[in-house]
């Protein structure tokens, strides 16, 4: 098989980049090592900034998010007893809208099947070859036979767990990593969310945030220690932990209700520099992974492969190398402000095992500072809603 674009893993970010490439008339496959079921399995954050709808958009792929998300223009911080409202809209101009990331793969899934375009899913020992020469290729098993594809270029879209980085040579690549010595634990409900925005909850006995997928469902997570494991946390601890942790009048309005998906998710920032070796490109979490608080995870996936799509268009139609010899530089400037956006929230907002009450008076007071400083909320919001692409 040949093609002008391999990509490496069917998640949103190399599904969005399938329809981007094919938008542009740029063929492609994706080689996905799990089944669609598996891949629409994973539960993951659901905030979408205006610039990866917009890019959704751009494919024909929005109309059911702009029919059945929710669009938020305000977000809550819950410190001290008192939840306080940040404007998002007011300071930005922009809104977040709440979609879940399986929907948005959903979304793209059917798109590239209606176009009739080629995703090998159950493609077992995938690899990246001779991405450093100008014959790359990926070779890979499907139904225990060895297949190959030959392309111009690779797109290692293949998550934090992925075979492309991992097949970059050590000396070819740096990693920077933060490890938090805390753990998310995540409940879905079918009950209404208790607020109509996301409440972020600072707190003596650890974080919490309550979000939702729809006006009938409900995410809920709080921060638990790493040795925790889930059988540990039966639905009336976790409800019971989370009603300790918000204000009263969330305590007063919230509705539990059974669990229908229950996990935990340990936290980490992460970013591979560069982010280009050769003729591979990595995108999305292959080549970086944030702490969920700042729910900038999906939306950097959308503008790496905004970024390597342009810069693939130019190569075939302006048939110049100024974008991929620019990608990564200019996909990494983006990153750098996201982690330290989503690691900046993380800090502020959690409970460290080692914090002492000086470290924890300074979360409040930066918290006091952000829901009465109109410029300090202004920073919050315009990280919050997306940094421009
Ligand atoms: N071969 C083929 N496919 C692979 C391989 C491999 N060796 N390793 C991983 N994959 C697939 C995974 O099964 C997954 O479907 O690559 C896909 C990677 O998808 P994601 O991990 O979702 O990464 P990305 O598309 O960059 O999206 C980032 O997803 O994980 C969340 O929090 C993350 O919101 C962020 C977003
Ligand atoms: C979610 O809806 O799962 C979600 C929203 C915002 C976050 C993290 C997770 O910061």
């Amino acid at each position: 098989m040949r093609t002008k674009v391999a990509i490496i893993g069917a998640g949103p970010g190399g599904l969005l980049l399938g329809q981007l490439l094919h938008s542009y008339g740029i063929d492609n496959v994706i080689l996905e090592r799990q089944t669609p079921e598996y891949v629409l399995g994973r539960i993951r954050a659901g905030l979408l900034e205006e610039g990866t709808v917009a890019l959704l958009d751009q494919v024909g792929v929005g109309a059911r998010a702009h029919r059945e998300g929710l669009v938020h223009h305000g977000v809550e911080l819950a410190f001290g007893g008192a939840r306080h409202r940040i404007d998002l809209h007011a300071a930005t101009g922009k809104t977040v809208m709440i979609y879940g990331q399986t929907e948005v793969t959903l979304d793209l899934m059917n798109a590239r099947k209606a176009a009739g375009l080629t995703t090998v899913y159950e493609a077992a020992g995938v690899k990246p070859l001779d991405f450093d020469t100008d014959h790359p290729r990926v070779s890979y098993a499907k139904d225990s036979v060895t297949q190959e594809i030959a392309c111009d270029f690779i797109a290692g879209c293949d998550g934090f767990h992925g075979v492309s980085r991992a097949s970059v040579k050590p000396s070819a690549i740096k990693t920077f990593e933060r490890i938090y010595p805390f753990g998310w634990l995540g409940i879905l409900s079918e009950t209404p969310p208790v607020s109509h925005e996301l409440i972020y909850s600072n707190h003596a006995r650890g974080f919490a945030l309550c979000t939702m997928r729809s006006p009938t469902r409900s995410r809920y997570y709080v921060q638990c220690s790493l040795d925790d494991h889930i059988d540990q946390w039966p639905d009336e601890r976790f409800w019971d932990e989370l009603k300790r942790r918000l204000d009263q009048k969330a305590v007063d309005e919230l509705v539990t209700g059974p669990s229908i998906e229950k996990s935990i998710a340990p936290l980490g920032s992460f970013v591979a520099e560069p982010m280009r070796f050769g003729r591979m490109f990595l995108a999305g979490d292959a080549s970086h992974r944030v702490p969920p608080t700042g729910a900038k995870g999906l939306n950097l996936a959308a503008s790496d492969v905004h970024y390597l799509s342009q810069a693939l268009r130019e190569y075939y139609d302006e048939k110049s190398a100024a974008g991929i010899d620019g990608y990564s530089a200019r996909a990494l400037t983006r990153v750098w402000k996201a982690v330290r956006f989503s690691w900046w929230m993380t800090s502020m907002l959690h409970k460290f095992p080692d914090q002492g009450e000086f470290d924890a008076r300074i979360q409040v007071a930066e918290l006091d500072y952000l829901v009465s400083s109109k410029a300090a909320s202004t920073s919050l919001s315009e990280n919050y809603v997306g940094l421009p692409f």
